[in-house]
């Protein structure tokens, strides 16, 4: 499976959205990411449908929307109507989470499941046949710009298993703190989509760090910094 690059658009500049998508775009962006935060879930709030639809209009890539909301199914409707591609929900905020991800699929798109640093590997372990990816958080959810907490590549060896086991080939998703210093083991870890926001768009070159960052995800063993 190839390394998916999926810009989050929390990084970048409001006020410049569709410069900032473009410019990931014409970096070989694979999907755009999209961080839905409600306050309560999470200690921030950030975008609804509204900016996804917007968004949806200028991108030319699926949207991955990942939602950081309570009550998830109240509002996955409208994430697939504004025109979410891939909608991952946390297990930690889900009370039916078999449920809610076959709501998402009956929708006709696809459903993940996202877990948080302290969640354990365990929680993935009766709804990991249902699931089309699995999104592991390699920081706390709620901001951009943190540090990639480094037990998160063990833990993605362990989802990895996880998913083997249940007869699984789904994508891991890693979201945090990546960069071009932790891609390439990520990828050896297991990881198939890189999430990055600060990387991406607090760079001087988005475009340019799009190609970087595949760059020092795909190199060969030897070249890894
Ligand atoms: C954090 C979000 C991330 C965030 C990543 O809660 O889920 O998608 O944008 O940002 P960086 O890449 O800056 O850690
Ligand atoms: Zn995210």
């Amino acid at each position: 499976m190839s390394v998916l690059i999926a810009p989050s658009l929390l990084a970048a500049d409001f006020s410049n959205l569709a410069r900032d998508i473009a410019a990931a775009e014409r970096g070989g962006a694979d999907l755009l990411h999209l961080d839905v935060m409600d306050g309560h879930f999470v200690p921030n709030l950030s975008l609804g449908p509204t900016v996804v639809k917007a968004v949806r209009r200028v991108a030319t890539v699926p949207l991955d929307v990942h939602l950081m909301i309570e009550q998830p199914d109240r509002y996955i409707e409208s994430f697939v109507e504004a025109g979410a591609s891939m909608i991952s929900v946390h297990v930690e905020a889900s009370r039916h989470l078999h449920r809610t991800i076959a709501f998402i699929k009956g929708l006709g798109i696809r459903a993940g499941v996202a877990i948080n640093p302290a969640t354990p590997v365990s929680a993935l372990e009766e709804i990991a046949p249902d699931v089309d990816h699995v999104l592991v958080m390699s920081v706390n959810p709620g901001f951009g710009g943190q540090t990639f907490i480094p037990r998160s590549e063990s833990k993605i060896r362990a989802v990895r298993h996880l998913l083997d086991r249940a007869g699984s080939r789904v994508p891991i998703e890693v979201d945090g703190g990546v960069d071009t210093s932790n891609a390439a083991r990520l990828v050896a870890a297991g990881v198939n989509i890189l999430v990055a926001g600060t990387t991406i768009f607090r760079a001087p070159d988005p475009e340019r760090a799009v190609r970087e960052l595949r760059e020092a995800a795909t190199a060969p063993a030897g070249q890894r910094v």
